[in-house]
């Protein structure tokens, strides 16, 4: 009897447990959305346009940088 009891409060336990990581999660980022990786490789490069040269900051290479697309609720994540 006792023992069906502490496994009754270990499963109550585990069960909270798993509520309060899936309200915390919910809060950062609802359930239907997804994780998208960006990787942004940042470098100066001079630039000439009209016989003027001036330093502009690059994204991968490219000015302006790569578009980053994201739907609500999305989590995105951009490492530099
Ligand atoms: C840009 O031009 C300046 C002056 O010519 C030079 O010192 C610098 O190294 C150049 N930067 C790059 C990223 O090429």
């Amino acid at each position: 009897m006792t023992s069906s009891l502490s496994d009754l409060l270990m499963k109550a336990l585990l069960l909270s447990c798993i509520a309060l990581l899936a309200f915390s999660d919910a809060a950062v980022a609802p359930p239907t959305g997804i994780t998208r990786h960006y990787k942004f490789d940042i470098q100066m490069a001079n630039a000439t346009r009209l016989c003027h040269t001036k330093s502009i900051v690059t994204v991968n290479g490219q000015f302006p940088g790569p578009k980053i697309v994201a739907r609500e609720g999305d989590r995105v994540v951009v490492k530099i």
